[in-house]
């Protein structure tokens, strides 16, 4: 059954509620931190691997000495979402406050990763405008259904197709992928081979150094390279992961 809190929680139009300006600015902090805070905000298919790239990613931000954190949608909906449910208007709303939430630790100076299926282009839309063209970077898992199905991590997809599990994304509820991404990961390379995880990481790690939300001495501090993650990566297996790229 569909909650009703979107409504409810619509922004407060009292005109007793003004803006309390805080002593430090972001600025300030995100100099401290030597970074500049943004939400990686990964959206794909159940089983495309958005968590999977995201701990990867963070783990790599950690051992460059970046300060993130991780917003998860499985996580999310423990909590802080835990009265929400999967119809359009409870996933809308799921969506707003995990913007929300992120924009608290942007403004922070932090880089928050955001792994959600966010399946409407609309609600995603939403959280750029509040965050802003340089704070919000859209990562799009753009891994066919097939391969998500087949990997079924969770048996989610099995239990959809029996009927089991009603409005799951890509088999009975819509997935609008986006159509400006800032950053689009596929299952394949060009030749076909599989892209494994830590590549994906690399690929977005490099988008933030070039972009200067992390700044190359910053990757002074890396202990391992992807080399040997990636050569782990045969035979199409799932390497065990350190989250070490
Ligand atoms: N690049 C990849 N190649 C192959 N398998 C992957 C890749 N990324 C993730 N996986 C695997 O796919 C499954 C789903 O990944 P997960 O990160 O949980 O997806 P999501 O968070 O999008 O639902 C996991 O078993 C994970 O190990
Ligand atoms: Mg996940």
């Amino acid at each position: 059954m569909c909650n009703t809190v979107a409504a409810q929680a619509a922004c407060s139009k009292d005109q007793h509620i003004t803006w309390q300006e805080g002593a430090v600015r972001r600025e300030a902090k995100e100099r401290a931190l030597q970074q500049r805070g943004c939400v990686v905000w990964f959206t794909g298919l159940s089983g495309s691997g958005k968590s999977t790239v995201a701990c990867t990613l963070e783990h790599a931000l950690f051992n460059r000495g970046a300060l993130t954190t991780l917003l998860d949608g499985d996580n999310v909906r423990h909590g802080l979402n835990c009265n929400l449910g999967f119809c359009e208007e409870d996933r809308a709303e799921n969506i707003r406050r995990v913007g929300e939430v992120t924009k608290l630790f942007v403004d922070t100076g932090i880089i928050a990763l955001a792994s959600f299926i966010s399946p409407y282009k609309r609600d995603r839309d939403r959280v750029r405008a509040r965050l802003g063209p340089r704070d919000f970077i859209e990562v799009y898992l753009k891994v066919p259904l097939e391969v998500c199905e087949a990997r079924d991590a969770k048996g989610l997809y099995k239990l959809a197709r029996a009927g089991k599990i009603k409005g799951f994304t890509g088999i009975d509820d819509p997935y609008e992928a986006p159509e400006d991404p800032e950053i689009t990961l596929e299952a394949t390379d060009a030749s076909d081979r599989p892209v494994c995880p830590e590549t994906m990481a690399r690929t977005i790690l490099n988008y933030l150094e070039s972009h200067g939300y992390v700044t190359a001495a910053m990757a002074n501090n890396a202990v391992k390279g992807p080399a040997r993650a990636i050569a782990d990566w045969t035979d199409r297996k799932m390497p065990v992961l350190d989250y070490s790229i």
